[in-house]
């Protein structure tokens, strides 16, 4: 029951568009059923022409006592041809009309759900992989389109059917409908037993799709890492053995449904069996016209087909519930991370940052609490202030970053921007007013100027260059066949790590903004050029506060303050000149470590 209330919620957008197509659909049927009423009056005027063309009259040849419509037989072809073609017309309305329906639920349920992916936050993630994720928004919402679209039309078909023939039937003969339906409890006994089963078996294949999906995106994503380490043979191997279980979870739901249709086709054959021999007789004893027995045999097979197709339904209906309990479960995840409803601060942002006493820890991943990333950070930085973060990897430089723009929440009022908890801001506002270099900057199948200028659309060809050039990146433009217009990432020209390191900034100075925070986004740039970079950075933004996270010391030697961390802790601080110039400090080993390192590199 629950699971029913949550495809209505589901559908209750569409309803208008249902209501039209199902009373479309329910005109369909009632004509339909005019089909054997007519061809009962015709059958029994042939018989009435017959019984007068004969001498005598014949029992069995006796004429429906109910009154025809039509005298002439020939007048029934004409009034079966205009019922055929209206019958047609309102057939086809009222699918186009319901499977529309079903299309844009699954657009609008993709859309739904993307934004969903849009706003989770890392326990999220953490919740659902990848793989998961993707065959839920693809084959899930494909179920999920099955059930609202031939899914319905079939019930309501198999329901309206019912509720007219059946009436209608028990007005020509009470005894021999009982006797029609007699076999249909044990159907529905059977066909529950069954659903049951189905539910279960979808949700297993499902999960085996999930395990799919993922392996291959991972694989995808990572095949140098399997061609490096020959791992081909391993990787297929992996393969095979998810799907197998696919293959093996989707044959018994196959098996289940097809138990289901079975017993539905044997329930009609049962019941055609019976009106033979039981109706058949009163034929022969002449309690029942040839009108009648016709018109009893063509409602039941009109009535058995719609039956047949309900056990398929049902079955359908098991197997969407498994995927709407999936797709609910994405939709309905809480999400820590989002705007308050009454925000104290709406911007634009000024520049300050400041945390105090930052505590944080990932959420647990199966029950195992970690430790925390960051374990009381507090530090301040003045609008138009650089400061730099430096420290081993894990030490918490990332963490520290995105708890800035809220990609992660920290607990409240640890993170402050003008003076504001980030948790107060309006959490576009907040976002708006920084630019996020991250460690591996992302490329998107655009061209080279689309991807600068993925935050600002409109900016004009002079700042998207303006913005390569604060960047360097201006001169590896002659190296690409179309220049700005160059299709990168994917479906296009692959760039260098270096490349879409300064791709990444450049997107992010073309956006003005006043935090620019970045996550070690020079990693894979020559040291002069990342000093270069560095040095524009500051040049074309004057006032924004700028926050490095960096491991090459020479990059953090323009910083105003400097901070070192280790295991989530600030282990030093001072300005850099400073930390440079106390020969027990970690800065400095650090510094005279990766100069040494220079040097025998250009020795070699
Ligand atoms: N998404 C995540 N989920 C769970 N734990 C994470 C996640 N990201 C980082 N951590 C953990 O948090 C700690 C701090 O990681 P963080 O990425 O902040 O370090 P970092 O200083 O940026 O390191 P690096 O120099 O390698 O970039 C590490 O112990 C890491 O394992
Ligand atoms: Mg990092």
């Amino acid at each position: 029951m629950q699971g029913l209330r949550r495809y209505l919620r589901l559908l209750a957008p569409y309803r208008t568009r249902y209501a039209f197509g199902l009373l479309l659909l329910l005109a369909t049927n009632v004509l339909s059923l005019l089909v054997p009423w007519l061809i009962k009056g015709a059958v029994d005027a042939l018989a009435a022409a017959g019984a007068s063309g004969q001498a005598s009259g014949d029992g069995a040849l006796r004429a429906s006592a109910t009154p025809r419509p039509f005298a002439e037989p020939e007048h029934y072809a004409l009034a079966l041809v205009v019922t055929a073609v209206v019958l047609m017309l309102t057939r086809t309305a009222s699918r186009v009309v319901v499977l529309g329906g079903a299309r844009h639920l699954a657009r609008d349920l993709k859309n739904r759900l993307y934004e969903r992916l849009l706003a989770a936050d890392p326990p999220f993630y953490a919740r659902f992989n990848t793989g998961e994720l993707m065959s839920r928004c693809v084959s899930d919402v494909r179920i999920a389109q099955a059930v609202a679209a031939p899914g319905i039309l079939y019930t309501f078909n198999a329901l309206f059917m019912f509720g007219i023939a059946v009436p209608y039937l028990l007005t020509l003969s009470p005894g021999l409908t009982g006797v029609l339906f007699l076999p249909y409890p044990f159907l529905a006994a059977l066909t529950m037993w069954a659903a049951t089963r189905v539910k279960g078996y979808a949700r297993q294949a499902q999960e085996a799709m999930d395990e799919l999906t993922g392996h291959l995106s991972e694989t995808l994503s990572g095949m140098e890492v399997v061609k490096a380490f020959t791992l081909e043979e391993a990787q297929a191997e992996r393969f095979a053995r998810s799907n197998d279980t696919f293959l093996e979870k989707s044959m018994r739901e196959a098996v289940a449904r097809g138990g289901i249709g079975i017993a539905a086709t044997l329930t009609g054959g049962v019941g055609a069996c019976l009106l033979l021999w039981v109706g058949g007789g009163r034929v022969v004893r002449g309690e029942l016209s040839y009108g009648e027995f016709a018109l009893f045999f063509t409602v039941l097979a009109m009535v058995l087909r719609p039956v047949i197709y309900l056990g398929w339904v049902l079955s359908l209906f098991q197997r969407g519930l498994a995927s709407v309990e999936r797709l609910d479960e994405l939709l309905e995840a809480p999400l820590a991370i989002r705007s308050p409803s009454e925000p104290r601060a709406r911007g634009p942002v000024r520049g300050e940052v400041e945390t105090r006493d930052l505590v944080y820890r990932y959420p647990a991943l199966r029950g195992q609490q970690r430790r925390p990333a960051l374990a009381g950070v507090t530090l301040h930085v003045p609008p138009g202030g650089t400061l730099g973060l430096t420290g081993r990897i894990g030490s918490g430089k990332s963490t520290l970053l995105r708890a800035v723009p809220r990609f992660i929440d920290a607990p409240p009022g640890s993170v402050l921007v003008d003076g504001v908890p980030v948790e107060e801001w309006e959490l576009d506002a907040l976002r708006a007013g920084m630019g996020y270099v991250p460690q591996d900057g992302a490329v998107f199948s655009l061209t080279l100027a689309e991807n600068v200028a993925f935050g600002r659309p409109e900016a004009s060809r002079a700042e998207v260059l303006e913005a390569l050039r604060v960047a360097a990146l201006d001169k590896d433009l002659d190296q690409l066949e179309d220049g700005l217009e160059t299709v990168v990432g994917e479906r296009g020209v692959t760039l260098s790590g270096g490349q879409r390191q300064r791709l990444a900034i450049a997107r992010a100075v073309l956006v003005a903004p006043r935090i620019l925070l970045l996550d070690d986004a020079l990693s894979m740039v020559d040291a002069e050029t990342a000093v270069a970079v560095l040095g524009n950075l500051r040049a074309a933004l004057p006032e924004a506060t700028v926050i490095i996270a960096a491991h090459r010391t020479a990059t953090l030697l323009g910083c105003d303050e400097l901070l070192v961390l280790d295991a989530g802790r600030v282990v030093e601080r001072g300005a850099p000149v400073a930390l440079l110039d106390d020969a027990s400090s970690r800065f400095h080993a650090m510094h005279e470590r990766q100069r040494l390192q220079a040097e025998i590199l250009e020795e070699a």
